[in-house]
């Protein structure tokens, strides 16, 4: 950020609550990297005022929002237009200033396939493990079954939570890719080739590190990758299984990373350089080590 003038440009995070919030340390290092006369700040948003927020931002000139819990969903229909892939999924977490109005992505999935990609993993033609139905594994399942994997095992303690997304993700991509499964039949999914698996629950969040969905080892032989999105702390329950079984994996600090790369990069219509990014994601890793989370 350079000095706050008359020129300056605000960016910002709407959700309830925003205090723990690392978005800022992205947007402003990467403000300040390319010496963008731009500020981003947290609003903290209460339940009912999302429209209000949403259009005064816009009449106050705000060239951007992030978005978080619990208005992914709400605040679409505060949108003048909505990308393809985020109206699937159904959730919004950025909204870039256009003519008329804000339109929204969902960079939370855009950050996660690019964070995936920068490690080497595909999701193209891929056999797919996903561990959850909660709002992240929903989404999470719309974007493996939108960059067409072959397979998608679905796995929740629930059934029917599992069932209904695996549904609704068919359903809009057009696919029968997706099987929904209780989490303790994971011994049904076939052992004769290896899977990318992505966690999408909350079990393993700290401060309970011991935890993991399934701790049985004959479901971690069959992972060639685990992709888990909780980054705190740095190595999960699911990731040491994974790695003791001979696996890859890697914690979700990119995908916090990268959504907040492709949000700043659409609101200034800019790349961000892998540099650049990862002078951002040094940052992150130093609050992450202070508990400035
Ligand atoms: P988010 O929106 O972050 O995905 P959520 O909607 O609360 O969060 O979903 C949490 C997910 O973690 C669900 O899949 C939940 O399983 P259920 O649908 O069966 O509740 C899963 N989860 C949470 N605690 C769990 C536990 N102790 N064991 C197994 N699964 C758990």
């Amino acid at each position: 950020m350079k000095q706050i003038d008359g020129h300056t440009r605000l960016c910002g995070l709407i959700g309830n609550p925003v205090e723990h919030t690392m978005s800022p340390a992205i947007h402003n290092t990467l403000a300040r990297i390319n010496g963008h006369n731009l500020v981003y700040v947290p609003f903290h948003v209460e339940t009912g005022q999302v429209r209000k927020a949403v259009e005064g931002a816009y009449a106050l000139n705000i060239l951007g929002l992030n978005v978080t819990v619990p208005y992914k969903g709400e605040v679409i229909g505060c949108l003048k237009e909505t990308d393809e892939m985020a109206g699937k999924i159904g959730a919004v977490n950025t909204l870039v200033r256009t003519e008329g109005g804000y339109k929204g992505y969902n960079t939370d999935m855009m950050g996660l396939y690019r964070a995936m990609g920068s490690e080497g993993i595909r999701l193209e033609g891929e056999e797919i493990i996903v561990l959850g139905a909660g709002g992240a594994a929903r989404a999470v399942t719309f974007l493996c079954a939108w960059k067409k994997a072959a397979k998608v095992y679905l796995l929740n303690r629930t059934l029917e939570k599992a069932e209904k997304i695996a549904e609704e993700v068919n359903r809009a991509c057009g696919t029968a890719c997706v099987e929904p499964m209780r989490t303790d039949g994971h011994g049904k999914i076939p052992a004769d080739r290896q899977y990318l698996a992505i966690q999408a629950t909350s079990v393993g969040l700290y401060p309970k590190v011991e935890d993991a969905v399934i701790q049985d080892m004959a479901f971690y032989e069959k992972i060639h990758t685990g992709y888990d999105l909780i980054y705190k702390p740095a190595e999960t329950k699911f990731m040491r299984l994974t790695r003791q079984a001979g696996g890859r994996a890697f914690h979700g600090l990119k995908m916090l990373l990268y959504q907040g790369v492709i949000a700043y990069e659409l609101w200034n219509g800019i790349t961000v350089t892998e540099d650049d990014a990862l002078t951002v994601y040094g940052k992150l890793r130093e609050g992450m080590e202070a508990g400035h989370n």
